[in-house]
């Protein structure tokens, strides 16, 4: 595979995979209509990968945009980060996570189909999991209705990419990534909350900044050794190598759709991961136990066996690298 198109590449978890497809030598084309990012990134991408890539700046929504890149370009692949991801906005504007995470994805379809461009990674969740009961969960865990109508858009994006598939000469890899956090080493790239982040590594980062007064940790009575919840953090750098590694294995699979957890496979306490921050910075968190936040699931982690095995990757990064390189980000951002 050589040209690879990125949908949402500019964003935080796309930047980073241009970063790694850039530097094993695929040609990378990104569409991105700055929705959540800044076009200064494109340059720092091109300053850590030392090579260039073309952007498009559209909406994966605009037929006639996309029908002028698959025009222009011959693909081998397809990465398809372009998304709203907030879990509260999609509560109060489900239409909008609707019409952008569905027909976005409807009408990334139906041009690659035109087109006959058949290898397609999809940016899923763990989500889709819900609240499971059995840890970790594998790709055969049960999918739970969801909380909210974000976690619905991944949901029905898996599932309209398995009933496309069925009667086509199309392959799709599914990844659910559990929870991405840190940045690039180099302290280039990593991500650009809009606002009051709602995630727990920007706020720790922001308020070791003093850009937050403090951190409220949510909830400190649940059944976890310390009574905070548990989640699997995975190195976005970690996590963008995965994408490398599920287009060569999606070009030369013999089924159609597949799926895989991307997570370290270890869980960590939301104190652990204070404690991880404060350690390897050398800072003092201001941070204070509140009451539980309405939505949070008790505990999850994955089972990476699979994704181990078959794609042979795993994370190489632990707890302590992702607090380095998310604060390494945070300073950085305010030189
Ligand atoms: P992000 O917001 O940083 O990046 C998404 C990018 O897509 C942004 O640059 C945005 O401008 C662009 N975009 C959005 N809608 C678009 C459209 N219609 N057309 C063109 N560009 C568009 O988000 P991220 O954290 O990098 O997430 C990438 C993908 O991974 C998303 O699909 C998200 O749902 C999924 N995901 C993220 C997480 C997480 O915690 N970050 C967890 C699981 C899954
Ligand atoms: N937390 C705090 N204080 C904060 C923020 C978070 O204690 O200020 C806690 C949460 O209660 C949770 C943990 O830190 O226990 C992680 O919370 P995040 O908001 O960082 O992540 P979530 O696991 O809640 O959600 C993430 C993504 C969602 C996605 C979900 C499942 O943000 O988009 O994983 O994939 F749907």
């Amino acid at each position: 595979m050589k040209k690879i198109l990125v949908t949402g590449g500019l964003g935080y978890i796309g930047s980073h995979t241009v970063v790694e497809l850039l530097s094993v030598g695929f040609d990378v084309v990104v569409i991105d209509n700055l929705n959540n990012s800044k076009e200064e990134v494109k340059a720092r991408i091109e300053d850590i990968a030392g090579r260039n890539f073309e952007l498009c700046i559209g909406d994966v929504n605009d037929a006639a945009t996309l029908e002028a890149l698959f025009v222009k370009h011959t693909f081998d692949g397809v990465i398809h980060f372009a998304a709203h991801k907030a879990v509260g906005e999609s509560v109060d504007n489900p239409v909008m996570y609707y019409q952008n995470n569905v027909s976005g994805l409807i009408s990334l379809l139906s041009t690659m189909e035109k087109h006959k461009v058949s290898n397609l990674i999809f940016s899923s969740s763990c989500t889709v999991y819900g609240a499971a009961t059995d840890l970790p969960v594998t790709e055969k865990t049960l999918i739970q209705k969801a909380e909210s109508p974000y976690g619905t858009t991944k949901i029905l994006g898996e599932d309209i990419i398995n009933d496309f598939a069925k009667h086509k000469e199309f392959k799709s890899i599914l990844l659910r990534y559990f929870n991405p956090v840190g940045a690039h080493p180099s302290a280039k790239i990593g991500e650009l909350p809009l606002g009051v982040p709602n995630n727990l590594v920007p706020y720790i980062t922001q308020t070791a900044a003093g850009i937050r007064e403090q951190l409220t940790v949510f909830g400190e009575d649940y059944n976890t050794e310390d009574g905070t919840c548990i989640r699997d953090y995975i190195h976005v750098v970690d996590l963008a190598k995965a994408h490398v590694k599920a287009l060569t294995y999606c070009q030369d699979m013999s089924h159609n759709v597949d799926v895989f957890n991307v997570g370290t496979g270890k869980g960590n306490t939301v104190l652990e991961v204070i404690r991880a921050f404060e350690k390897v910075n050398g800072v003092k968190l201001n941070y204070k136990i509140g009451p539980r936040r309405g939505g949070d699931i008790e505990q999850i982690y994955a089972d990476t066996s699979k994704v181990n095995a078959l794609l042979g990757w795993s994370a190489q990064y632990d707890i302590a690298d992702m607090m380095q390189h998310a604060w390494a980000w945070q300073q950085g951002l305010q030189d």
